[in-house]
C-alpha cells in the first residue's frame, strides 16, 4: 500500500477503532481518565485509613528521651542510615546475627522511621547495649582504631560540639505533631531532662518517672558536659533495647 506506515497495528481491529473513538471525544476522555484516576486513588489512599490498626501495640515502646531525639537528629543529620539499616528482617541469618526480627511498633515514634535500604556497616536496630559508652566513642572517634578494616569515618567532632538543648522542647513539640505521645510535663521539663541524662551525679528521678527505667543515665562521652556525642550515644545505646523480648509474644491474630 502506497504511504503505509511500515510495522503499524492494523487499523481495523474492532479494539483500537474503540479506543480512537475515546481518543477524539475529550469530555469522554476527560472523563474516563477521571475515573481511572479516582480507582487508582482509592486503592493507594484508602488502606492509609487503617494503618492503626496493623500496627500492633507493644508493651516497653515509650517516646524517646529529649536525649536520645537530639541523638537522633545527629545520626539523621550525619547520614548514618546511608550505611546502616535499622530493620531486622525475620529470616534466619538475620535474627541470629542481630537478634529478635524488628516489629513496626519499635519504629512508631521515628519520624521519619530510620529503617533504611543500604547496610554498608550492620544493621543497628538492637545495638543498644551491645558495646559500653567507652567503646562507641572510641567507634566514633576513631572507627578504626577498634575495627582496623572498617570503612566507616571518623566522628571525632561530635565529642567536641557542647549541646545544651534549647531547641529539644520545641522539636518534641513538633513531634507530638505528627503523633509521638510526649505530655505537656515531658515538654515543660525537657530541658531538665535533657541534662539529667546525661548527669549521673545528678537528679535524674523526674527523666526516670517521666520515661521509665528504660532510660539510661550515663556520662556516656565520659566528659563534663553535654556533648553531641552524649546525645548521640544515649540514642545508640537506646536502639532496640525499650521491648522486653524474653516476655513478648506475638499477637497471630493481626
Ligand atoms: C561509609 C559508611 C558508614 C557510615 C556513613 C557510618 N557507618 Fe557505622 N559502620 C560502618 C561499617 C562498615 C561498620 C562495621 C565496622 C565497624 O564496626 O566500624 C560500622 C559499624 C558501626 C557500629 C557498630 C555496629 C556493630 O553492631 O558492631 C555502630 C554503632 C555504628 N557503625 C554507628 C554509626 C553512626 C552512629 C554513624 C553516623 C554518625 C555511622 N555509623 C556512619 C559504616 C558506616
Amino acid at each position: 500500500m502506497p504511504g503505509a506506515i511500515p510495522n503499524e497495528l492494523p487499523h481495523h481491529t474492532s479494539f483500537f477503532d474503540k479506543h480512537k473513538f475515546i481518543e477524539t471525544n475529550a469530555t469522554l476522555l476527560l472523563i474516563l481518565s477521571f475515573l481511572v484516576v479516582t480507582i487508582g486513588g482509592l486503592v493507594q489512599i484508602v488502606p492509609l485509613f487503617y494503618l492503626e490498626g496493623t500496627i500492633e501495640e507493644v508493651e516497653g515502646m515509650r517516646p524517646y528521651t529529649p536525649l536520645e531525639l537530639t541523638g537522633r537528629d545527629i545520626y539523621v543529620r550525619e547520614g548514618c542510615y546511608v550505611c546502616h539499616s535499622q530493620m531486622i528482617r525475620p529470616m534466619r541469618d538475620e535474627v541470629e546475627r542481630y537478634g529478635h526480627y524488628s516489629l513496626a511498633a519499635e519504629s512508631m515514634y521515628d519520624h521519619p522511621f530510620q529503617w533504611g535500604s543500604k547496610r554498608t556497616g550492620p544493621d543497628l536496630a538492637r545495638v543498644g547495649g551491645r558495646y559500653s559508652d567507652a567503646w562507641h566513642l572510641d567507634h566514633l572517634r576513631d572507627p578504626q582504631s577498634v575495627v582496623p578494616e572498617s570503612v566507616m569515618p571518623k566522628y571525632d567532632y561530635l565529642e567536641r560540639t557542647l549541646i545544651r538543648g534549647e531547641h529539644v522542647d520545641e522539636l518534641m513539640a513538633t513531634h507530638r505533631m505528627v503523633g509521638v505521645p510526649y505530655t505537656d510535663e515531658m515538654i515543660e521539663n525537657a530541658r531538665a531532662d535533657f541534662r539529667a541524662q546525661a548527669d549521673p551525679e545528678g537528679d535524674y528521678d523526674g527523666l526516670i518517672e517521666r520515661y521509665g527505667e528504660t532510660a539510661v543515665v550515663s556520662n556516656f562521652d565520659g566528659a563534663p558536659g553535654v556533648t553531641e556525642a552524649d546525645a548521640l550515644i544515649a540514642y545508640l545505646q537506646m536502639l532496640g533495647t525499650l521491648v522486653d523480648f524474653s516476655t513478648f509474644t506475638p499477637d497471630a491474630s493481626r
